[in-house]
């Protein structure tokens, strides 16, 4: 019997904690424990992530508390596995040497020999990328809950100039349809409530003979009680195949994370995102005819190279024109390899903090604005436990992704649909009321979207067509 513990942290995108799901499932399937507690672990393992410099500083950080535990015992193998060791490879091994182990995204099926190999004093190396891993056939690694993560497909082909994730993670390759479908009915079974559909280009997705809309509808079809959620969508790849699917299913989600980047043409061109604004904001227009009620959330970087104050202005526009429900922000950091990296980072540190610090400030007021106007309105909410500040309220989201609050009420769980009616709102969280039991999110949502008119397609499909005149 394998006697071997096994403690993972992980650092980074939602693919890396799903991956940390495979990874655990492919060592408890050769006998390792997995264990919370670092203290009993004879394994330790970090899943990083290289995105940005700080993210990899962190790594090293950790390194130097993980020294200690290493001088004290020897025998304890240490790995790092995911994004910084695709990236930095022998550097890792040679600067740091408490690292045992290093594995890559693609080369987790080994990762037990890998580990054999620590325990036999030599250094377990498993960096190759793939053209076809996807772990189609490996069984994650879950706990019981209500939300889980599926990745439907693995790297990217996008190559933005600032970007390390294509060099990370490889070529872009998707899972097949049943595979996916097969592990929602297993979530399905075991109660869970909402599956979010991961990919680096989601919508990029092919199987070879589905796209991402139909695998958003074979998923939404297999349990209507069973939120789906995707991220991250490219918007070169957002068809309006796609949003007709996210419009006709009640039970996928509105919302979409539509990283933007920059407003500016020329920043986008520079960094080879393949769209303009004017082609963004039509999408988004578009998305909001067909599905309404839809909401966005974006990335933006400030100070990419040769950013001027004009090209930030045109970000700040952008951002009001489109009126964000959320935004991830982030400061440009240059990563060797990249295309970008060679170009000068010629945007002095202040200005790239002073520009990201108006972008925060300026989607704070967009999101408080967006919820003030929610207040009276009546959200479905999938209740996930008490809030974080007190036991007397519980806290669950929106359809949209958005945290909300309200006290506790009777026989209501983890797990439940129920309608809160909002009275009070800041730019991250919702308060309400507790108003009723929601049985089925499928009848109360199609009610909601009763702007929608449905027509039957020549296949026999039921397509959902915006009725944009009402
Ligand atoms: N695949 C997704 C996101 C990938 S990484 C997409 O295409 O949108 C998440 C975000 O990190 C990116 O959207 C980008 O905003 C940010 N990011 C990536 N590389 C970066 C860099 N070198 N410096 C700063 N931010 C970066
Ligand atoms: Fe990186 Fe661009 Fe690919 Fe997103 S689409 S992972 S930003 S290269
Ligand atoms: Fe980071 Fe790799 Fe994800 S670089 S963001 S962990 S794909």
């Amino acid at each position: 019997m394998n006697k071997n513990k096994v403690y993972i942290e992980t650092y980074g995108c939602q693919m890396n904690f799903a991956d940390t799901e495979l990874v655990m499932g492919i060592l408890s399937n050769k006998g390792y424990q997995i264990t919370k507690d670092i203290a009993e672990a004879n394994v330790i393992l970090l899943n990083t992530c290289s995105i940005r410099d700080n993210a990899e500083q962190r790594i090293y950080g950790r390194l130097g508390n993980l020294k200690v535990i290493k001088d004290d015992n020897p025998e304890t193998v240490i790995g790092i596995l995911g994004c910084m060791a695709e990236r930095l490879r022998k550097e890792l091994i040679e600067e740091r040497k408490i690292v045992d182990l290093l594995v890559g995204p693609d080369e987790y099926r080994r990762l037990p020999e890998f580990i054999n190999t620590a325990f036999a004093g030599e250094k377990g190396i498993g960096v190759k990328l793939s053209r076809t891993e996807t772990y189609d056939d490996i069984i994650p690694f879950r706990e019981d809950g209500l939300s889980a993560w599926i990745s439907v497909m693995r790297g990217c082909d996008k190559f933005c100039t600032f970007c390390v994730v294509p060099f990370t993670r490889g070529r872009e390759r998707s899972r097949s349809l049943n595979s996916v479908i097969d592990e929602i009915k297993r979530l399905s079974e075991r109660g869970f409530k909402e599956v979010t559909l991961l990919g680096q280009n989601v919508n990029s997705y092919n199987d070879g003979g589905n796209d991402f809309a139909d695998l958003l509808a074979a998923s939404a079809s297999v349990d209507s009680q069973i939120r789906i959620r995707f991220t991250t969508s490219h918007p070169q790849d957002l068809s309006d195949k796609l949003l007709y699917t996210i419009a006709e299913y009640p039970n996928i989600c509105n919302y979409i994370h539509l990283p933007v980047q920059s407003g500016s043409n020329r920043i986008l061109e520079l960094m080879n995102r393949t769209y303009t604004i004017e082609h963004y904001l039509n999408l988004i227009d578009k998305a909001r005819k067909i599905i309404p009620g839809v909401s966005f959330s974006t990335d933006i970087i400030s100070g990419f190279p040769t950013e001027t104050y004009e090209d930030h202005l045109q970000t700040l526009e952008v951002m009001q024109t489109v009126g964000y429900d959320g935004a991830y922000m982030f400061k440009y950091s240059p990563r060797e390899g990249t295309k970008a990296y060679n170009m000068k980072d010629d945007v002095p540190d202040e200005v790239k903090t002073k520009r990201l610090n108006e972008i925060i400030d300026l989607q704070h007021k967009i999101s408080y604005e967006i919820n003030q106007k929610m207040i009276g309105t009546e959200e479905i909410i999938l209740v996930e436990g008490p809030s974080k500040k007190s036991d007397a309220f519980l806290a669950g989201r929106t359809d949209t992704n958005k945290v909300t609050i309200f006290p506790k009420a009777e026989n209501i769980h983890p797990g439940d649909y129920v309608k809160v009616k909002i009275n009070r709102a800041t730019s991250a969280t919702l308060f309400g009321e507790y108003t009723g039991r929601v049985r089925s999110i499928t009848t109360v949502e199609s009610a909601r979207s009763g702007r929608l008119k449905r027509t039957s397609t020549k296949s026999g499909r039921t397509l959902v067509s915006a009725n944009t005149k009402s």
